[in-house]
Formats: C-alpha cells, sequence, structure tokens
C-alpha cells in the first residue's frame, strides 16, 4: 500500500532510539523529511546520518526538551529548515526522579506539559498543509491499575495526555488536523527501560511477557509501523482516537 507520505516533512521529539527512532527510519523509508530533538549530541548526529542515508533530508539539534527556551527555538528552527510541517509526533518522556509533591511537579512538567508546550508550536504550522497529523506517544500506564512501583505519577500523565488528544482532535479537525496517540504495552530494546528491568529485575520482565496474549514484550518497529499507519492520509477519518499496541496485555475490549 502506498500511504501517500511521499514529500511530507515531520517533527519528531527524542528521535534517537526506542519507538522514537523507530518512528522517524519508518517514516524516512516512505520518503518523509524529518526533524529530531535528544539531550546526546553524538546519538543525534548518528541518528541524522541514519536517516539522511535513507534518502531524505534530516536535521538533528541535542536539547532538553525541558528547557522551555530552547524547545521553543528548536522547534521555531527545525520547522523552518524543513518548510512546513505535515507531521508532528510528541514522544519524548522523561520518567520522575523526585519523590512525594516534587515528583508529581516534575511529572507534571516532563510528561504533560512538554507535551502541551509541543502541540501548541505545531498546531499552527500544521494548520497550513493538508493531511496534517499530530500523535502523541501515551502508554497502556494510563490504564493499567498495576503499575510497577514509582509509576503512578507517569500512569497518570499519561491518561492526562490521551484526554487532552482528544480535545485537540474535536478542536482541530475543521482546520484538516487529525490528532491520535498511541498507548505502548512493554517495548523492548537494548539501552531501553525494559531491557534495564530484564537485566536488574528478571521476575517484573517475565511477569509483563506473560501478561500479554502474545506472551512476549513488543518491538519499537511494531509501535512505529502503527504510528507512520496513523500518520499517513491513508488515516484520513481517524481522528480522537487511542491506539493500544500491547499484545493484549490490557484485558479489556479496546473501544
Ligand atoms: N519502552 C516502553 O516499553 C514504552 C511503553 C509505553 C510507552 N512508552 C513511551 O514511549 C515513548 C518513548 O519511549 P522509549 O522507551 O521508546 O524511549 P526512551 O528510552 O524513553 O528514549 C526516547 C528518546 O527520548 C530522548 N529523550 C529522553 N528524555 C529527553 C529529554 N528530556 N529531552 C529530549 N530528549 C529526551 C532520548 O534520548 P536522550 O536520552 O539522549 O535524551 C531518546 O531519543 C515515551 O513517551 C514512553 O513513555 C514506552
Amino acid at each position: 500500500m502506498d500511504l501517500g507520505l511521499k514529500g511530507k516533512k515531520a517533527i519528531v521529539t527524542g528521535g534517537t532510539r526506542g519507538i522514537g527512532r523507530a518512528v522517524a527510519e519508518s517514516l524516512a523509508r516512505e520518503g518523509v523529511d524529518i526533524a529530531i530533538c535528544a539531550r546526546t549530541e553524538s546519538a543525534v548526529v548518528e541518528t541524522v546520518n541514519a536517516l539522511r542515508a535513507l534518502g531524505v533530508r534530516a536535521f538533528g539539534t541535542a536539547l532538553d526538551v525541558r528547557d522551555r527556551e530552547a524547545f521553543n527555538s528548536w522547534h521555531a528552527a527545525a520547522s523552518a529548515e524543513l518548510g512546513g510541517l505535515d507531521i508532528a509526533i510528541s514522544n519524548v518522556s522523561t520518567r520522575p526522579t523526585l519523590k512525594g509533591e516534587e515528583g508529581w511537579r516534575e511529572a507534571f512538567e516532563t510528561d504533560f506539559l512538554q507535551h502541551v508546550r509541543f502541540a501548541e508550536a505545531s498546531l499552527p504550522i500544521l494548520a497550513n498543509g493538508k493531511d496534517a497529523s499530530l500523535l502523541f506517544v501515551s502508554s497502556i500506564a494510563a490504564t493499567l491499575m498495576v503499575l510497577p512501583p514509582g509509576e503512578s505519577a507517569y500512569g497518570t500523565m499519561k491518561a492526562a495526555l490521551i484526554s487532552y488528544m482528544g480535545q485537540l482532535a474535536a478542536k482541530h479537525g475543521s482546520a484538516g488536523i487529525r490528532v491520535n496517540a498511541v498507548s505502548p504495552g512493554p517495548i523492548l530494546f537494548a539501552g531501553g527501560v525494559w531491557d534495564q528491568i530484564r537485566q536488574h529485575q528478571p521476575d517484573l520482565f517475565n511477569r509483563a511477557a506473560q501478561m500479554s496474549a502474545l506472551g512476549r514484550h513488543g518491538r519499537p518497529e511494531e509501535v512505529a509501523d502503527a504510528m507512520t499507519f496513523l500518520a499517513s492520509p491513508k488515516a484520513g477519518f481517524i481522528t480522537g482516537a487511542n491506539l493500544r499496541i500491547d499484545g493484549a496485555m490490557v484485558k479489556t475490549v479496546n473501544h
């Protein structure tokens, strides 16, 4: 199927590994020009080179999305370099490190407010294009009531993100902008959170695999390919949706 993505322009936060990297590569393989960011300069350079090797224009900047000024200047510069935006993917999440009320504040800043900032910067530019798509990366942690320790703020912010997504979908549909979310289950890749859990908490790692109907963790590419479809004109009537990509780890009908 031709997804109709060739020549489109995308911005992705946190594009150097895991789901962000996989979706950047998946979009690039469809002929989409890409701008990414992440904190580690060497990884940004390596990723940009890999994306360019797929035959598209690619740009990358090392920054922390929590730094509002750095984020705003990167977003403006990246959109200008690309020459507009058709696809905007808010992917980064920074798991809170602080405890108590400070931890909740940190979670709000890193797992919710930075997505709002991303959406507000992207929507006016998306409105200039055709077949525009804004995508958020949430998590099944938004609905799971049994979370790994320390994840209650993370799950709460991921739930808020889905609600925010729905409101944006209703508001911006008339401007031709579709807004959706994906909620992955446990996704395994070298250097990712489930790789750490595999090494240090093997019981939790195995339990997570067994909870999936498929008996395993997911791969970044399995999330990325669904996101690429959602971002494409072929998903033209899909907006306001939260797509669970969890191998049926959550045992409810996904309605
Ligand atoms: N992995 C899973 O099992 C899973 C499951 C459900 C949902 N998710 C969601 O999927 C999204 C991606 O997670 P992931 O596990 O694929 O990858 P990840 O290991 O969390 O890394 C994602 C990317 O974000 C960058 N990044 C992290 N913090 C950043 C910051 N403050 N500023 C700028 N860039 C930052 C990382 O590079 P640097 O470290 O160099 O900055 C990397 O490129 C997150 O929203 C996560 O909540 C993941």
